[in-house]
């Protein structure tokens, strides 16, 4: 109870809250990242796909020096091993993925015209294995699929985030992952935003806390507070937590839609996955 009062008082209320006068997309987002720019006009836009570290100088030194031995290297190789070993048909993961699965991972998550539902790389991996007779993963936060999720992001690191909303279907789920990032929750009352917008570069307890813009395109990431990869829901659910909500499952629909709008937001930044976080 004290640390959540301490953490209250510490965050306050910052009337910095973007003037986001909601109207489509594409306006959101010049308003989303015309906001960051604007704050931290010294931050190179590229650099905000470095999470916290973008925002503070002290822990990117830090970081750097991390990075020349990047801890998530050797689950990054079991993951490269995974995607390389046949199934019992003799089909590797490639083989479910157009251009097997090279260059396209700026492209998620996607609304997919069959299933009439917004898809991330975690379903489609499970979805692979599906099809070729192999039981899907059930732990969806870390572990294997983490481990091939990652292998799958690295075959697109450095491309730029491009998620196709044109279709009704996809705009309705960003529409609602838009609502789900500014809603207040928890006993906290706190949205995304109260902390990843309007306190961003700030200190929660000895952590930077990152801007939102850059949210996704560094996971699965390597915590080094869990010592192993989790995915991006993982980490919805550990914020979830923090303001005292319950968190929905992994891969729920809710977490879908609140990464297409947290990706799109991303539009133009490079993919930088798998990425070391504290
Ligand atoms: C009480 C403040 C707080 C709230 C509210 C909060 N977060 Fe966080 N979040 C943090 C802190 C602290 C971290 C770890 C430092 C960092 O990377 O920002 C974090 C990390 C993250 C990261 C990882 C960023 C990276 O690149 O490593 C994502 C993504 C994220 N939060 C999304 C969300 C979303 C979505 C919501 C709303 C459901 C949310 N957070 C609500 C405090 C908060």
């Amino acid at each position: 109870m004290k640390t959540l009062l301490v953490l209250a008082l510490a965050l306050g209320t910052v009337a910095m809250v973007p003037a986001v006068a909601h109207a489509s997309p594409q306006s959101d987002l010049k308003a989303f990242q015309g906001y960051f720019k604007k704050r931290f006009p010294k931050v190179p836009f590229d650099d905000y796909a470095n999470g916290a570290y973008a925002l503070n100088a002290n822990s990117r030194a830090q970081w750097q020096s991390i990075m020349m031995f990047p801890p998530y290297e050797f689950q990054l190789a079991k993951g490269k091993k995974l995607w390389n070993t046949p199934f019992k048909n003799g089909k590797t993961y490639a083989s479910c993925f157009r251009n097997g699965g090279v260059g396209i991972a700026q492209h998620y998550p996607y609304w997919d015209q069959r299933t009439h539902e917004v898809r991330t790389i975690v379903m489609d991996i499970n979805s692979c294995r599906r099809r070729n007779n192999a039981a899907p993963y059930k732990n969806l936060t870390a572990g294997p699929i983490a481990e091939l999720a990652a292998y799958m992001k690295s075959l697109s690191r450095g491309r730029h985030v491009s998620i196709d909303l044109s279709s009704p279907g996809m705009l309705k789920a960003y529409e609602r992952g838009r609502q789900f990032f500014w809603a207040r929750r928890g006993q906290l009352n706190f949205s995304c935003a109260t902390c990843h917008v309007e306190n961003a570069g700030k200190f929660i307890r000895g952590n930077v806390v990152s801007a939102a813009l850059g949210h996704g395109v560094g996971f699965p990431a390597y915590r080094a507070k869990f010592g192993h990869l989790i995915t991006l829901d993982k980490r919805y659910m550990g914020c979830n937590k923090k303001v005292r909500a319950a968190p929905f499952k992994p891969e729920s629909a809710q977490y879908r839609d609140l990464e297409v709008y947290e990706t799109y937001m991303d539009t133009g930044l490079p993919l930088d996955a798998p990425s070391y976080r504290p």
